[in-house]
């Protein structure tokens, strides 16, 4: 990928804006998501989910570090914090109950991401901007690996999801879905 000119001190317009902060808070949640899963595990130890965990960490933290090289651009979210603790919450308290919990959880905001990042990706190439060829890049190189996490956590997943799974799927799933709403916003 062409590396941005992360010295480029232009600010896009407010509906660019938007969805880089909506990105920017989603990645930022994603690391935080998986930070609760590890913390969890010190505790219970289970080496699939250690190893999964942080393999995914890596790959979230280097998708937020690139929205962050482009902060400057469209300023990061106010609730930036409670991205992080519902992150982490969301991380620690699905590893608590279990690690097919962990499992469906990552399938279930993945495939939320998966839509929101064609979406956007859509939205954007219809817009002009500063850069706009290599963040779209950027974009649908993080959304690669987002498939991919989607499609592990699925594979992991040992038999069908029982109710309690699911409520708490539809709940994730709204929840992202607010949260974008919300980081377009603030
Ligand atoms: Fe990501
Ligand atoms: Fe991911």
């Amino acid at each position: 990928m062409h590396k941005l000119n992360v010295f480029n001190t232009t600010r896009y317009a407010s509906s660019i804006r938007a969805e880089l902060r909506a990105s920017h808070a989603g990645e930022t949640g994603a690391v935080w998501i998986y930070r609760g899963i590890l913390l969890v595990n010190r505790f219970k130890r289970d080496s699939d989910i250690q190893t999964f965990a942080k393999h995914h960490l890596a790959t979230e933290k280097e998708h937020l570090l690139q929205f962050e090289n482009l902060i400057h651009r469209f300023r990061g979210s106010a609730l930036l914090f409670f991205w992080m603790f519902a992150g982490f919450m969301m991380g620690a308290l699905s590893m608590l109950l279990g690690k097919n919990w962990v499992y469906y959880t990552i399938y279930k905001v993945e495939s939320f991401v998966d839509v929101h990042y064609r979406q956007q990706i859509n939205a954007l190439s219809k817009l002009e901007f500063c850069d706009k060829v290599d963040i779209l890049k950027m974009m649908q190189a993080c959304n690669v690996d987002e498939q991919a996490h989607r499609d592990e956590a699925l594979s992991a997943i040992n038999g069908e999801p029982n109710l309690a799974m699911r409520v708490w799927g539809n709940l994730v799933g709204t929840g992202s879905h607010c949260a974008v709403v919300v980081a377009k916003l603030l």
